[in-house]
Order: structure tokens, then C-alpha cells, then sequence
């Protein structure tokens, strides 16, 4: 096993100050642009479980479309509720191509 990039997105789907909804291997995931960066984490809200890619973002700040938890993008983490995160995803960009990194299956 070991950790492979897989190509989830094209950055220009990615408008800064926005969440797109994307796939990574069946899993959906929110990305999100932050001043040319790509960040990318859980896109199931922790609380009601909201598809995280159409909330509200001011820097890495998110608030969450239905009852507005808040969360950084860059760590996962929820803002007043200490100890809870969900999943963020190593992105890079090539080529214009977003990658997101996944642990590749183990060899048959
Ligand atoms: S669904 Fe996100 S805070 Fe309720």
C-alpha cells in the first residue's frame, strides 16, 4: 500500500470563494479554493450530516448550509466543539488537474 494522487477535478471547476462537490473513489468530498489553494475534506456535515460544498466560505472558514456549524477547511476541525474533525484530503495541482491523494489498493 502506499499513497497515490488521483485526479478528482479541473482547477477552473474550482472558483475561489466557492465549494465544489466531487467524488474520490465513491467517497464525496468538498473542495475548495482558497486564494489558489485547494483544500479538500468530508463533504458530510458532521452534525446533520449537509453537503459541506454548498456552505458559505470567508477565508478557510465554512459555515455549513443548514445549521451553521463552522469549519477550517485547511484542518477539518469545528469551530467550539473541541476535539471533533472530519477527514481532509492532501490536494495538489498539475497541469491544471486537481489531485487528491488515496491510499493505493493493496498489490493481488
Ligand atoms: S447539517 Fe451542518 S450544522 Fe446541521
Amino acid at each position: 500500500m502506499g499513497t497515490v494522487f488521483v485526479k478528482v477535478a479541473r482547477l477552473d471547476q474550482i472558483l475561489p470563494g466557492r465549494g465544489t462537490a466531487v467524488q474520490l473513489e465513491g467517497h464525496p468530498v468538498a473542495l475548495f479554493n482558497v486564494d489558489g489553494h485547494v483544500h479538500a475534506m468530508d463533504d458530510t456535515c458532521a452534525r446533520c450530516g449537509a453537503s459541506l460544498a454548498s456552505g458559505t466560505l470567508a477565508g478557510t472558514d465554512l459555515r455549513c448550509p443548514e445549521c451553521g456549524w463552522h469549519y477550517d477547511v485547511d484542518t477539518g476541525c469545528v469551530a467550539g466543539v473541541p476535539g471533533l474533525r472530519i477527514d481532509t484530503f492532501a490536494a495538489s495541482v498539475e497541469d491544471s488537474d486537481v489531485l487528491l491523494a488515496t491510499e493505493s489498493p493493496p498489490p493481488p
